[in-house]
């Protein structure tokens, strides 16, 4: 530990508001000396934004977003300080801080993670490819084997196929022997393709709920993942017509933009908990939160290790020019994720 120094840089989320009020790069907050037990100092190479990180800056009150603290979750880094745990000084890896009372953010020179939050970064991925792979590929990886236990042979419609969540989807479907049915703008129908759908539905073209509706693949789908995070209630309200009787419609949240989405919400909770002869719908729905797991971190160390699912990445920042990586995000046009280089040495 001689070499760490006291302090370091790092960006806080100070106070509720968009990333330009909420956010401070402060020179001079103290690395963690006193580590728990299972938890691991990491110097920090590379972070990556989620739409999350944005949106919690504007939405939640201080007291409950623990203010202030460091911002964003995802990282690369070499291992500082095992700990005692199965890590070493010195190990290549990239994972997912879980905030406090576990750590602080992924944007600061070092961080602190627990031990099953991290996996080895194989030598094909970059310190910028693998920072961004924690959040989006673990909601992939759990939305479609822990939530739709989708199998080899099985298909799969991922609504958003060009969000990050839904590129990884797309990859380890494909990985894992699934057919997948994917949807974008026309922009992004080669960046899906390339990401293996089988299948590409441009979403700005048609109403999707309608269209699926009237042209049912056969068999349905044995399981939906709506990636975008869409409010309005149509894909699940049809979905009996284009899933399959125990298929589970999973979504990543709804997520409203403001006080106007609140019928839409509603809504979307009726169908949810109606019995079906009174409105519900008669397929399950399950909403993702993901928790990282050793096992699942491994299995995905693996597939990128052996290039069955590579890392997408939209744009890479400075440090310094974090603000800009969030007007990037904030776009909602991103494809592929938004890195902020903390060493601008690496690659
Ligand atoms: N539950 C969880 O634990 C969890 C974890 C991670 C993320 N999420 C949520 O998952 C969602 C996706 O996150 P992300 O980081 O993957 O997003 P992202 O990469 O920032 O998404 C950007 C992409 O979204 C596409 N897009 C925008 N509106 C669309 C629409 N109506 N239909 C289809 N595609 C659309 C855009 O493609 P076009 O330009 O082609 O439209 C763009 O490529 C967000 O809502 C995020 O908050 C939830």
């Amino acid at each position: 530990m001689s070499s760490v120094p006291s302090t370091q840089r790092a960006w806080r989320v100070v106070t509720r508001g968009p990333p330009s009020k909420a956010l401070k790069f402060v020179t001079d907050l103290p690395v963690p000396t006193k580590l728990e037990s299972g938890h691991v100092l990491v110097k920090v190479e590379a972070a990556a934004l989620n739409p999350i990180g944005y949106k919690l800056m504007k939405w939640l009150p201080n007291f409950v977003a623990r203010r202030p603290i460091t911002a964003e979750q995802d990282l690369a880094g070499t291992v500082v300080d095992g700990n005692g745990t199965r890590w070493k000084a010195g190990d290549a890896v990239w994972g997912i801080t879980l905030g406090k009372p576990h750590g602080e953010g992924a944007m600061s020179e070092y961080a602190v993670l627990p031990q099953h939050c991290l996996a080895g970064r194989p030598p094909n991925v970059t310190p910028t490819q693998a920072a961004g792979i924690a959040t989006t590929a673990l909601t992939a990886y759990e939305a479609l084997f822990d939530s739709a236990h989708l199998k080899e042979g099985q298909t799969v419609f991922i609504n958003g196929g060009s969000t990050a969540v839904g590129a990884y989807a797309i990859q380890l479907a494909k990985a894992r022997g699934l057919r997948v049915v994917a949807t974008a703008s026309e922009r992004n129908r080669e960046f899906v393709t390339k990401m293996g759908a089988d299948e590409f539905i441009d979403y700005t073209k048609v109403d999707l709920a309608a269209h699926l509706s009237s042209n049912p693949p056969s068999p349905k789908f044995d399981g939906v993942l709506e990636a975008v995070g869409l409010i309005g209630n149509d894909l699940y309200a049809q979905s009996e017509k284009y899933l399959a009787p125990g298929g589970v419609f999973v979504s990543v949240g709804p997520q409203p933009e403001g006080l106007s989405d609140a019928g839409k919400f509603t809504k979307l909770l009726y169908n949810i908990s109606a019995p079906r002869w009174f409105g519900g719908i008669n397929r399950k729905w399950s909403v993702l939160a993901f928790s990282p797991r050793e096992e699942v971190m491994t299995d995905l160390h693996n597939l990128f290790a052996e290039g069955k699912v590579k890392p997408i990445i939209d744009s890479v920042y400075a440090f310094e020019d974090a603000l800009k990586a969030y007007d990037r995000i904030m776009t909602k046009r991103a494809t592929g994720k938004v890195i902020v280089k903390v060493d601008p040495n690496v690659e």
